[in-house]
């Protein structure tokens, strides 16, 4: 990546919703079984916020952690970017109601919309800004009340989502510190039917017929959405490894999008990074779309597994089909 100057993550926030539900509670609604969620996904529990809860909520109080943690007002941050596919509606953006609620008096901000890849574009996106010289101050944060567009029908897309909120603030970094030092994204459109939200938009404006044919929940091809995965994140992690001289063994954490343990696992395996390595939260969470990085990095530095100096390797792939990866020097 050529940076005028680098940007580094220098605080994190996050935001889980009190209410668990298992898979026990699952198996009352559909047919399904503890046993079966985990051997599948590895997802044993998610937290679900209460109905009525919009993602600027969540995105309001993972932003406010930051700033306690970081010792900032909010009137010092510049740029706000919240990562979301379930906006509180299609407009006003997130990013303004965020922004309103956190009282960021000096930022302008926008959405971005890359499903589970969206947090490693937010994160992308944001670092821009700062290399550019633009601002010092970027806040990203990745933001899902999946469990608003969720068929309670479904048992194989309502067994697999959560609800939660992380953000991050990206700040220059320091005379001889390292920051993001590289990112390689991709897009596949041809893989947009395979995981997918028709109804509600232009195509398909919501009409009685789109909700009675329930067009406005999350629509999956789990196996081909599981094939990509697994090819791309070992793709593109690998891609990443190669492009900076480096292997396996300099990344000292690995930090995937939290879809499925098994996906995990293999793009690990296929990595060959020591399982010491992996960071893996999803038996508690499930996947929160664009919160599960930040969700990931929060619990990996409580667990000592992410110190300052360790050199990370991130990746995701989402709906569009979105993929991408990230090399990050941990700053903090
Ligand atoms: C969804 C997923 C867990 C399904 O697992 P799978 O092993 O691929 O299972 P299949 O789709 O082949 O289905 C196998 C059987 O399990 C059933 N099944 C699906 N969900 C089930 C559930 N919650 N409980 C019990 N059985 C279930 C299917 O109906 C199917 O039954 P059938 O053989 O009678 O038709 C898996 O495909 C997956 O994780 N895909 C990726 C999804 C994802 O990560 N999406 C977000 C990307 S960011």
């Amino acid at each position: 990546m050529q940076s005028l100057r680098r940007a580094k993550i220098s605080a994190i926030g996050r935001y889980v919703p009190p209410k668990v539900v298992t898979n026990h509670d699952l198996a009352k609604i559909v047919e399904t079984t503890h046993e079966w969620i985990v051997e599948r996904t590895g997802i044993e529990e998610r937290h679900v916020v209460e109905p009525g809860t919009p993602t600027s909520e969540l995105a309001a109080r993972a932003a406010t952690e930051l700033l306690k943690a970081r010792g900032i007002e909010a009137d010092e941050i510049e740029l706000i970017i919240v990562v979301t596919v379930t906006p509180d509606m299609f407009f006003p953006a997130t990013a303004c109601l965020v922004q309103h609620k956190i009282q960021a008096k000096h930022a302008w901000g926008f959405d971005l919309s890359a499903a589970c890849s969206g947090f490693l574009y937010g994160l992308t996106v944001g670092a821009q800004f700062i290399a550019s010289g633009a601002h010092k101050k970027v806040m990203v944060i990745g933001a899902d009340v999946m469990s608003s567009i969720l068929n309670p029908e479904d048992r194989a897309t309502l067994v697999l989502f959560g609800d939660a909120a992380g953000a991050i603030l990206l700040e220059p970094a320091e005379e001889g510190e390292d920051g993001i030092i590289d990112f390689f994204h991709e897009v596949d459109g041809s893989g947009g039917e395979s995981l997918y939200m028709p109804g509600g938009g232009s195509l398909n404006p919501s009409s009685h017929e789109t909700v009675d044919q329930k067009m406005h929940y999350v629509h999956q091809r789990g196996q081909s959405v599981f094939k990509y995965a697994v090819r791309k994140m070992e793709e593109l992690g690998r891609n990443m490894l190669e492009r900076n001289s480096i292997t396996g063994d300099d990344i000292q954490t690995f930090i995937a999008h939290q879809a499925n343990v098994r996906i995990i696992d293999a793009t690990a395996d296929k990595l060959g990074l020591d399982p010491n390595k992996v960071v893996k939260n999803i038996h508690k969470y499930g996947n929160t779309t664009a919160g599960t990085i930040p969700l990931a990095i929060c619990d990996a530095i409580e667990q000592g597994r992410l110190k300052k100096g360790d050199l990370v390797l991130f990746t995701a792939v989402g709906a569009g089909f979105t993929a991408g990866s990230v090399l990050a020097r941990w700053a903090f």
